[in-house]
């Protein structure tokens, strides 16, 4: 098994409308296109979701143990916000990496703070597409190794 759980959270499906001024123009068929495209090369499957639901990530973070090698996830506002995201990603000890587009650091301050981070293996933030692209690569290198 080599397969990688791809999570886009609330509003990322509006990626490509939505503030272009912070998130550019890229869509998330674009980054999804990408993203297989470099799984494909290094011969890892990818499952891609995106839910606007809290509830719906915490169930599929929880139904992923022995599905999954890792998992990379851009919680979006739910980074600033969720502890049942953070519990579950904590629950299940597959490694995970978190990513955004934007730099949250250079951005309002509420934005700052990430609950997912602390359990996560790693953050890639402010890369536009690129984060996902450098995103999957951390995570497949981490493939199989506990958190
Ligand atoms: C984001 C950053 C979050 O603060 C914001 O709520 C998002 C997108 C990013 O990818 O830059 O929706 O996760």
């Amino acid at each position: 098994m080599r397969k990688i759980l791809v999570i886009h959270g609330p509003n990322l499906n509006l990626l490509g409308s939505r503030e272009v001024d912070v998130y550019g123009s890229v869509t998330i068929d674009e980054i999804n296109k990408d993203l297989n495209k470099a799984a494909k090369a290094k011969k890892v499957t990818l499952e891609i979701m995106q839910s606007n639901h809290e509830g719906d990530i915490v169930e599929a973070i929880g139904n992923s143990k022995g599905r999954f090698n890792a998992i990379l996830i851009n919680p979006a506002a739910y980074t600033h916000t969720s502890v049942a995201i953070r519990d579950a990603i904590s629950a299940v000890k597959i490694p995970t990496v978190e990513v955004h587009l934007s730099n949250i650091y250079g951005r309002e301050e509420f934005r700052h703070t990430s609950l997912i981070a602390p359990v996560a293996n790693g953050q890639v933030s402010g890369f536009g597409k690129m984060s996902y692209l450098l995103g999957l690569e951390a995570a497949i290198s981490l493939m199989g190794k506990p958190r």
